[in-house]
Protein backbone atom coordinates (compact mmCIF):
# COMPACT_ATOMS: atom_id res chain seq x y z
CA UNK A 1 0.00 0.00 0.00
CA UNK A 2 1.86 3.76 -1.11
CA UNK A 3 0.91 6.40 0.14
CA UNK A 4 1.68 10.09 -0.17
CA UNK A 5 5.59 11.09 -0.40
CA UNK A 6 7.09 12.15 2.63
CA UNK A 7 9.54 14.54 3.91
CA UNK A 8 12.82 14.20 5.51
CA UNK A 9 12.09 14.87 9.05
CA UNK A 10 9.06 12.24 8.06
CA UNK A 11 11.08 9.58 7.25
CA UNK A 12 13.69 9.67 10.21
CA UNK A 13 10.18 9.73 12.48
CA UNK A 14 9.11 6.39 10.48
CA UNK A 15 12.19 4.78 11.00
CA UNK A 16 12.18 5.59 14.92
CA UNK A 17 8.50 4.25 14.98
CA UNK A 18 9.53 0.87 12.59
CA UNK A 19 12.35 0.46 15.35
CA UNK A 20 10.86 -1.33 18.41
CA UNK A 21 9.32 -4.08 16.73
CA UNK A 22 12.30 -3.93 13.34
CA UNK A 23 14.94 -5.07 16.69
CA UNK A 24 12.39 -7.81 18.11
CA UNK A 25 11.64 -9.34 14.90
CA UNK A 26 14.92 -9.62 13.25
CA UNK A 27 16.59 -10.50 16.83
CA UNK A 28 13.62 -13.14 16.37
CA UNK A 29 15.19 -14.67 13.02
CA UNK A 30 11.92 -13.30 10.79
CA UNK A 31 14.84 -10.91 8.24
CA UNK A 32 15.69 -14.28 6.52
CA UNK A 33 16.67 -12.61 3.50
CA UNK A 34 19.47 -11.24 5.57
CA UNK A 35 20.38 -13.75 8.39
CA UNK A 36 20.59 -16.43 5.22
CA UNK A 37 21.75 -14.97 2.17
CA UNK A 38 22.97 -10.77 2.44
CA UNK A 39 25.15 -10.68 5.59
CA UNK A 40 27.06 -14.15 4.50
CA UNK A 41 27.34 -12.78 1.08
CA UNK A 42 28.29 -9.25 2.60
CA UNK A 43 31.17 -10.48 4.67
CA UNK A 44 32.13 -13.22 2.42
CA UNK A 45 32.96 -10.27 0.41
CA UNK A 46 34.69 -7.97 2.59
CA UNK A 47 38.25 -7.40 2.43
CA UNK A 48 40.31 -8.24 5.99
CA UNK A 49 38.99 -5.59 8.81
CA UNK A 50 40.66 -6.77 11.88
CA UNK A 51 41.89 -4.44 13.52
CA UNK A 52 40.98 -1.31 11.39
CA UNK A 53 38.42 1.36 12.60
CA UNK A 54 35.49 0.97 10.93
CA UNK A 55 31.80 3.10 10.70
CA UNK A 56 28.44 1.29 10.44
CA UNK A 57 26.14 3.52 8.79
CA UNK A 58 22.38 2.96 9.41
CA UNK A 59 23.48 0.48 11.80
CA UNK A 60 19.73 -0.74 13.10
CA UNK A 61 20.07 -2.25 16.70
CA UNK A 62 23.75 -3.71 15.91
CA UNK A 63 23.32 -6.97 14.29
CA UNK A 64 25.48 -6.70 11.73
CA UNK A 65 27.75 -4.11 13.76
CA UNK A 66 28.54 -7.03 15.99
CA UNK A 67 29.29 -9.09 13.24
CA UNK A 68 32.14 -7.01 11.95
CA UNK A 69 33.44 -6.74 15.36
CA UNK A 70 33.63 -10.02 15.70
CA UNK A 71 36.20 -9.87 12.71
CA UNK A 72 38.27 -8.08 14.83
CA UNK A 73 37.43 -4.63 13.17
CA UNK A 74 37.48 -1.60 15.76
CA UNK A 75 33.68 -0.50 15.24
CA UNK A 76 31.49 2.62 15.79
CA UNK A 77 27.89 2.14 14.73
CA UNK A 78 25.43 5.56 13.54
CA UNK A 79 21.71 5.46 13.19
CA UNK A 80 19.27 8.10 12.71
CA UNK A 81 16.73 6.43 15.24
CA UNK A 82 17.25 6.77 18.80
CA UNK A 83 15.26 3.41 19.65
CA UNK A 84 17.47 1.21 17.25
CA UNK A 85 20.73 2.90 19.13
CA UNK A 86 18.86 1.80 22.59
CA UNK A 87 18.87 -1.93 21.35
CA UNK A 88 22.25 -1.81 19.78
CA UNK A 89 23.76 -0.37 23.15
CA UNK A 90 21.88 -3.13 25.17
CA UNK A 91 23.13 -5.33 23.40
CA UNK A 92 26.93 -4.07 23.73
CA UNK A 93 25.81 -3.68 27.39
CA UNK A 94 25.15 -7.96 27.80
CA UNK A 95 28.13 -8.90 25.29
CA UNK A 96 30.69 -6.28 25.23
CA UNK A 97 32.80 -6.04 21.82
CA UNK A 98 34.31 -2.54 22.20
CA UNK A 99 31.35 -0.98 19.64
CA UNK A 100 30.42 2.57 20.04
CA UNK A 101 26.95 3.58 18.94
CA UNK A 102 25.35 7.08 18.42
CA UNK A 103 22.54 8.69 17.07
CA UNK A 104 22.90 10.49 13.77
CA UNK A 105 22.33 10.73 10.01
CA UNK A 106 23.80 8.93 7.24
CA UNK A 107 23.86 12.55 4.93
CA UNK A 108 25.33 14.65 7.84
CA UNK A 109 27.74 12.11 9.66
CA UNK A 110 28.75 13.41 13.46
CA UNK A 111 32.36 12.61 12.48
CA UNK A 112 35.94 14.75 11.73
CA UNK A 113 36.74 14.00 7.95
CA UNK A 114 39.46 10.92 7.47
CA UNK A 115 38.00 9.36 11.18
CA UNK A 116 37.76 5.70 9.50
CA UNK A 117 39.82 3.04 7.74
CA UNK A 118 36.20 1.54 6.20
CA UNK A 119 32.75 2.07 6.53
CA UNK A 120 29.51 -0.19 5.65
CA UNK A 121 25.96 0.53 5.14
CA UNK A 122 23.72 -2.85 4.95
CA UNK A 123 20.62 -1.85 3.61
CA UNK A 124 20.41 1.80 4.56
CA UNK A 125 21.64 3.94 2.20
CA UNK A 126 18.47 3.33 -0.20
CA UNK A 127 16.15 4.67 2.41
CA UNK A 128 17.60 7.55 2.72
CA UNK A 129 16.24 11.08 0.85
CA UNK A 130 19.56 11.97 -0.57
CA UNK A 131 21.92 9.05 -0.92
CA UNK A 132 24.25 11.17 -3.05
CA UNK A 133 25.05 13.09 0.32
CA UNK A 134 25.00 10.39 2.55
CA UNK A 135 27.59 8.60 0.05
CA UNK A 136 29.75 11.91 -0.37
CA UNK A 137 29.71 11.90 3.77
CA UNK A 138 31.15 7.93 3.45
CA UNK A 139 33.39 9.65 1.92
CA UNK A 140 34.63 12.43 3.74
CA UNK A 141 35.26 10.27 6.88
CA UNK A 142 37.27 7.51 5.37
CA UNK A 143 41.20 7.47 5.49
CA UNK A 144 42.59 7.74 2.55
CA UNK A 145 43.04 4.15 0.36
CA UNK A 146 39.80 3.32 2.91
CA UNK A 147 36.70 1.43 1.22
CA UNK A 148 32.94 1.67 1.58
CA UNK A 149 31.31 -1.71 1.33
CA UNK A 150 27.17 -1.15 1.17
CA UNK A 151 24.40 -3.22 0.40
CA UNK A 152 21.44 -1.69 -1.15
CA UNK A 153 18.04 -3.55 -2.63
CA UNK A 154 19.08 -4.24 -6.67
CA UNK A 155 17.90 -1.06 -8.46
CA UNK A 156 17.16 -3.20 -11.41
CA UNK A 157 15.44 -6.02 -9.90
CA UNK A 158 13.32 -4.16 -6.88
CA UNK A 159 12.09 -1.16 -8.81
CA UNK A 160 8.97 0.66 -7.22
CA UNK A 161 6.80 -2.32 -8.78
CA UNK A 162 7.72 -6.24 -7.96
CA UNK A 163 5.85 -8.85 -8.23
CA UNK A 164 6.77 -12.44 -7.79
CA UNK A 165 5.21 -14.53 -10.33
CA UNK A 166 4.72 -18.38 -8.57
CA UNK A 167 3.66 -22.34 -9.99
CA UNK A 168 0.74 -23.98 -9.07
CA UNK A 169 2.88 -25.34 -6.32
CA UNK A 170 3.95 -21.98 -5.03
CA UNK A 171 7.52 -22.14 -6.50
CA UNK A 172 8.74 -18.85 -7.84
CA UNK A 173 9.24 -18.87 -11.47
CA UNK A 174 9.81 -15.42 -12.15
CA UNK A 175 10.11 -11.50 -11.35
CA UNK A 176 7.75 -8.81 -12.73
CA UNK A 177 9.17 -5.77 -12.69
CA UNK A 178 7.87 -2.03 -13.42
CA UNK A 179 8.85 1.37 -12.61
CA UNK A 180 11.99 1.71 -13.24
CA UNK A 181 12.43 4.90 -13.81
CA UNK A 182 9.69 6.56 -11.37
CA UNK A 183 11.62 7.57 -8.25
CA UNK A 184 8.60 7.60 -5.47
CA UNK A 185 10.63 9.98 -2.94
CA UNK A 186 9.20 9.05 -0.15
CA UNK A 187 6.04 7.29 -0.56
CA UNK A 188 5.09 5.76 2.43
CA UNK A 189 4.95 1.44 2.09
CA UNK A 190 3.67 -0.67 4.79
CA UNK A 191 4.52 -4.21 4.98
CA UNK A 192 5.40 -7.15 7.44
CA UNK A 193 8.46 -9.75 7.26
CA UNK A 194 7.36 -12.35 4.82
CA UNK A 195 7.78 -15.11 7.38
CA UNK A 196 6.12 -13.04 10.24
CA UNK A 197 3.23 -15.18 11.90
CA UNK A 198 -0.27 -14.02 11.79
CA UNK A 199 -0.55 -13.40 15.96
CA UNK A 200 2.94 -10.79 15.58
CA UNK A 201 0.54 -9.50 12.43
CA UNK A 202 -2.06 -8.49 15.26
CA UNK A 203 -0.01 -7.56 18.03
CA UNK A 204 2.39 -5.32 15.98
CA UNK A 205 1.45 -2.81 13.53
CA UNK A 206 3.52 -2.81 9.38
CA UNK A 207 6.34 -1.10 9.30
CA UNK A 208 6.39 2.04 7.17
CA UNK A 209 8.90 2.40 4.97
CA UNK A 210 9.23 5.90 2.92
CA UNK A 211 10.38 4.49 -0.31
CA UNK A 212 13.14 5.82 -2.86
CA UNK A 213 14.18 4.73 -6.00
CA UNK A 214 17.43 5.34 -8.24
CA UNK A 215 18.60 3.25 -11.36
CA UNK A 216 21.79 1.44 -11.39
CA UNK A 217 23.00 3.99 -13.75
CA UNK A 218 22.65 6.69 -11.04
CA UNK A 219 24.02 4.96 -8.09
CA UNK A 220 26.99 4.67 -10.08
CA UNK A 221 27.11 8.89 -11.09
CA UNK A 222 26.24 8.61 -7.04
CA UNK A 223 29.32 7.10 -6.25
CA UNK A 224 31.60 8.15 -8.92
CA UNK A 225 30.48 12.02 -7.81
CA UNK A 226 31.33 10.76 -4.13
CA UNK A 227 35.19 10.77 -4.93
CA UNK A 228 35.28 7.30 -4.53
CA UNK A 229 36.12 4.46 -7.32
CA UNK A 230 34.00 1.51 -8.23
CA UNK A 231 35.75 -1.61 -7.08
CA UNK A 232 33.39 -4.36 -6.93
CA UNK A 233 29.22 -5.19 -7.44
CA UNK A 234 28.18 -8.63 -6.18
CA UNK A 235 24.47 -9.89 -6.57
CA UNK A 236 24.18 -12.30 -3.73
CA UNK A 237 22.04 -15.28 -5.26
CA UNK A 238 20.85 -18.53 -2.47
CA UNK A 239 22.46 -21.53 -2.85
CA UNK A 240 20.10 -24.80 -3.93
CA UNK A 241 21.15 -25.87 0.02
CA UNK A 242 20.28 -22.18 0.93
CA UNK A 243 16.92 -21.97 -0.82
CA UNK A 244 15.60 -25.24 0.44
CA UNK A 245 16.89 -24.27 3.47
CA UNK A 246 15.02 -21.00 3.45
CA UNK A 247 12.31 -20.82 0.51
CA UNK A 248 11.55 -17.53 1.24
CA UNK A 249 14.84 -16.77 -0.38
CA UNK A 250 14.47 -18.83 -3.50
CA UNK A 251 13.28 -16.20 -5.62
CA UNK A 252 16.92 -14.65 -5.44
CA UNK A 253 18.21 -17.78 -7.73
CA UNK A 254 15.61 -16.09 -10.24
CA UNK A 255 17.07 -12.30 -9.57
CA UNK A 256 18.72 -10.94 -6.92
CA UNK A 257 16.94 -8.81 -4.55
CA UNK A 258 20.04 -6.96 -3.07
CA UNK A 259 23.34 -5.14 -4.77
CA UNK A 260 26.53 -4.73 -2.74
CA UNK A 261 28.74 -2.09 -4.17
CA UNK A 262 32.23 -1.91 -2.78
CA UNK A 263 34.06 1.53 -3.19
CA UNK A 264 37.53 2.99 -2.58
CA UNK A 265 38.79 6.52 -1.81
CA UNK A 266 42.31 6.93 -3.77
CA UNK A 267 45.10 6.57 -0.85
C1 LIG B 1 16.51 -1.65 6.51
S1 LIG B 1 17.09 -1.03 8.03
C2 LIG B 1 18.67 -1.86 8.13
C3 LIG B 1 19.24 -1.89 9.51
C4 LIG B 1 20.59 -2.61 9.66
N1 LIG B 1 21.63 -1.98 8.88
C5 LIG B 1 20.47 -4.07 9.27
O1 LIG B 1 21.02 -4.47 8.26
O2 LIG B 1 19.82 -4.80 10.01
C6 LIG B 1 17.54 0.65 7.55
C7 LIG B 1 18.23 1.41 8.67
O3 LIG B 1 18.67 2.67 8.18
C8 LIG B 1 18.43 3.64 9.19
N2 LIG B 1 18.36 4.96 8.55
C9 LIG B 1 17.42 5.43 7.69
N3 LIG B 1 17.70 6.70 7.33
C10 LIG B 1 18.86 7.03 7.97
C11 LIG B 1 19.67 8.19 8.00
N4 LIG B 1 19.34 9.29 7.29
N5 LIG B 1 20.78 8.18 8.75
C12 LIG B 1 21.13 7.10 9.47
N6 LIG B 1 20.39 5.97 9.50
C13 LIG B 1 19.28 5.92 8.74
C14 LIG B 1 17.12 3.19 9.79
O4 LIG B 1 16.85 3.78 11.04
C15 LIG B 1 17.33 1.69 9.86
O5 LIG B 1 18.00 1.31 11.02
Amino acid sequence: MKERKAAAHEVAAAWETNADAWSRHTRSGYDVYRDALHTPAFLAALPPVAGLQGLDIGCGEGANTRALARLGARMQGVDIAPTFVRYAEEAERAEPLGIQYRQGDGMALPFADRSFDFATAFMSLMDMPEPGRALAEARRVLRPGGFLQCTILHPCFVPPSRRVLRDEQGQAFAVQVADYFRNPDGEVERWWFSTLPAELRQKDAAFQTPVFHHTLGAWVEMVVSAGLVLEAMIEPSASEEVAAQHPVVADTRIVPLALIIRARCRA
